[in-house]
Order: C-alpha cells, then structure tokens, then sequence
C-alpha cells in the first residue's frame, strides 16, 4: 500500500493511490511551471477544486484521451457533461462518496468559481481524502477560514495549501491554517506560477519549522511525496 504525491507546479497534483492515478486539477499546456504536457498525463480520475482555468486547464483533453472519470461539484459536472464528458461524478460541499480508490469529502473554500466561459461554476471547493487510512486535505484556492479545525479533527496525514498570496491565502495565513489543521505534512502550491504569486518557500517551510508542529515539504516541480 502506498500513496505518491507529484507536484506538476502551481496547484496541479498527481496522486498514485496503489496504482490508481489521480489527477488534481489539471493544469499542464498553459503552465508557466509545468514540465509535462497534457497530452502525456495518465490518468483514472480527475479531480477539480472549482472553474477557473487555471485549475480546470486540460481536463477535457486528458478526460476524453484517458476516459478518466472527473469528480467536481454538481455545476461543473454538468458544463463538463454539455461539453461532451460522459464519465462525471458531481459531488457538493460538505458531500463524501466512497469511490473504488478511496472516500472523497469537498470542502468548503472561500474563493470563486466561474467557469472559463463565464458560466456559473457553483461553489469553490477543497477535498479530504481518506485513502488507505491516510487523511490527505487539498486545500483548492482559499483564503484562511477558522473552520479548518473542523476538517483537522481525526488528524491530517498531509494538507496541501496554497501558499501564493494575492488569490489565496499567503505564506503567513497559511502558518495560521497549520495551527487549526495541525497535519505531520504540509506541501506547498499555488505560488511562483507567475510575479504576482512569487514566495520564497524554502523561507516559509522554515517558519514552518520554527512555528508549527507540521513537516513541510517542500516538492520542486515533478517532485514526489510518498506516505
Ligand atoms: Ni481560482
Ligand atoms: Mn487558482
């Protein structure tokens, strides 16, 4: 049993789940930081935190090569289904489902979520993980909110966070996000994508060190975590 985490840059992951590969918003072709291109991403499923286009990106290319099932809220779902993806799961905020590799829980996140035509693209989100026993909370594009204690109660094995500042929390609410989540791991994301989300990480990870209770682990793009 082992789940590896890989960071593509800005607030794309990968997570191979004992060989289940999940893929977390997807964002390769217009990446500045991105290394892989989309059309050589393997993927089961897609997961998207909310509309932007940098977070929705390439999921339809990726879905409709792969077959890769994409888990969004019920809005996203459906504009996904109108442009012509036939594997979907919509879920809500507040809303778990037991798929094969694992339970998925969204999240609340304060942020938008417009799609990149302009639609509605419902609420912005975040997901718990529970895989193999192991508690992974993505954070998705937020600000710092105090119910984070909530989702940090029954202990996080890793909480990725943004850490980019100007459309998400910045480096020092994310050391205040670590005090309600208290997870062993935290990895950053979501900063040094373009200037105006530039951060000296290895400075925050050692605030982290100093300040917090929490591992950080700090991923090079490519790079990979293994719980
Ligand atoms: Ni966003
Ligand atoms: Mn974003």
């Amino acid at each position: 049993m082992s789940i590896t985490i890989t960071w593509h840059g800005h607030a794309t992951f990968s997570l191979n789940v004992n060989g289940t590969k999940l893929v977390v918003d997807p964002f390769f072709d217009g990446n500045p930081a991105a290394k892989v291109a989309a059309a050589d991403v393997a993927a089961d499923y897609i997961l998207l935190t909310h509309g932007h286009g940098d977070h929705i990106a390439d999921t339809l290319p990726i879905a409709q090569r792969t077959g890769a099932m994409v888990i969004s809220n019920f809005e996203i779902y459906t504009w996904l289904a109108a442009k012509g993806n036939a594997n979907g799961h919509g879920q809500s905020i507040g809303g778990g489902y037991h798929h094969p590799f694992g339970h998925v829980k969204m999240t609340i996140a304060f942020h938008g979520s417009s799609l990149p035509d302009g639609s509605y693209g419902g609420m912005p989100g975040g997901f718990l993980l529970t895989l193999d026993g192991k508690r992974i909370y993505i954070a998705g594009d937020t600000a710092l909110y105090s119910d984070m204690a909530l989702i940090g109660q029954g202990g996080l094995d890793v909480a990725i966070l943004p850490i980019g500042d100007n459309y998400t929390m910045g480096p020092d609410d994310a050391l205040l996000a670590l005090g309600y989540l208290k997870p062993k791991v935290v990895i950053p994301c979501h900063y040094n994508t373009w200037p105006v989300i530039a951060v000296d990480a290895e400075a925050w990870a050692e605030r982290v060190r100093q300040e917090t209770e929490s591992e950080p682990v700090v991923l090079a793009v490519e790079g990979s975590y293994t719980l």
